[in-house]
């Protein structure tokens, strides 16, 4: 068996690579652009297997991604590759247009004739809870048949990635996979993002940015939870074409961030200031969803899986990565 996964060298490919290497003996094939989110250091437990080969090419390039499909006869194909960070795309959408609807375009068509002439093969497509919109305090969390509802220019081209794919499963009857999953955190994950960015600050003693109030709630999973989920979906007879993927674990960003506050204080470091001190609200996102919830049944009853990282344990998890790395930097 043979895996191509695009997009394997940011944040949850990285991570999916790495526990898919260490579980399976198949060779993987990551295609990768390396935008400013990736980094192959987070593969370095792979980057010299023999069973491992990359390529440095965009999944809008048909003709090459066309040649690297032709010559490694994959089984699995799995896109992790995208624009993926919503304040980027409120400033300027167009690369998000181009990877993430274009892109996953080109893979739809290569696979489409691929497949036609291989069997066994399955796709799964990675997208977000992000395309269902915003929920109110009282709403039912998003599930498989929720209406779409993106409300910002990240989520409308997720949600653009994802009609392509429920077309072409309705259209040519293709084995493709739609999963949803809810905010990931963990290791690998660009400082962009709200959990690494608040580590990162405290430890530099920067302000730590909150918008508006703080009190948009995202379902947190770690990401090793969502990559064994996807190994959960790629191992067996899929009843469904698409799967909701989270951990029922609704935070507020204020308190995730005083988490983090209180969890590092407690470490044996020494830090520029008071973390607490550090908290500064600033003017909301523009359009910012004010909640995201997804209801899992679907993937918990068919294939028995179950996140297993609390909270508390993945923070810790991820703090502990976050604070070696700035360390020995
Ligand atoms: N991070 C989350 O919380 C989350 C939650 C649900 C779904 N998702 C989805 O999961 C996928 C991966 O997200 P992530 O957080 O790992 O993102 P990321 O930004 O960390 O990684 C994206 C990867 O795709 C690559 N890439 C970007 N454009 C490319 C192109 N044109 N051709 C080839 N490679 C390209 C980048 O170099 C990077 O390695 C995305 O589709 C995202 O929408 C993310």
């Amino acid at each position: 068996m043979t895996i191509i996964v695009f997009g394997g060298s940011g944040f949850i490919g990285s991570r999916f690579i790495n526990l898919w290497a260490s579980r399976k003996d198949t060779k993987i094939i990551n295609v990768d652009k390396l935008t400013y989110a990736a980094n192959q250091d987070y593969l370095h437990k792979v980057n010299n297997s023999d069973k491992y080969t990359f390529y440095h090419e965009d999944i809008t390039n048909k003709k090459q991604i066309n040649e690297i499909v032709d010559k490694h006869q994959p089984t699995i194909f799995i896109n992790f590759a995208a624009e993926s960070h919503v304040d980027n795309s409120i400033k300027a959408s167009e690369q998000f247009i181009i990877t993430n609807v274009v892109g996953t375009h080109v893979l739809l068509e290569i696979y489409r004739q691929y497949c036609n002439s291989r069997a066994g093969t399955k796709f799964i497509q990675i997208s977000t809870d992000e395309v269902f919109g915003d929920l109110k305090p009282y709403d039912q969390p998003f599930c498989e048949q929720s209406k779409y509802d993106p409300r910002n220019p990240y989520s409308a081209s997720k949600a653009s990635s994802d009609h392509l794919v429920l077309s072409y499963i309705n259209t040519y009857a293709l084995p493709l996979l739609l999963t949803n999953c809810t905010n990931n955190y963990g290791p690998n994950q660009y400082e962009e993002k709200l959990i690494p960015k608040t580590i990162k600050s405290i430890m530099k003693g920067d302000k730590i940015t909150i918008y508006g109030k703080g009190d948009n709630i995202r379902d947190w999973i770690y990401v090793d939870d969502h990559c064994d989920a996807l190994i959960k979906i790629i191992e067996s007879e899929n009843m469904h074409n698409r799967y909701n993927i989270g951990s029922q674990n609704e935070v507020d960003n204020l308190s995730i961030v005083k988490m983090i506050c209180n969890k590092l204080s407690k470490l044996e470091i020494s830090l520029p200031k008071d973390p607490l001190s550090l908290i500064s609200f600033v003017d909301d996102r523009l359009g910012h969803d004010k909640r995201y919830s997804i209801d899992n049944t679907r993937i918990t009853e068919e294939y028995k899986w179950q996140p297993t990282t609390s909270f508390d344990n993945g923070i810790d998890k991820t703090i502990e990565y976050y604070v070696k790395s700035l360390l020995y930097k």
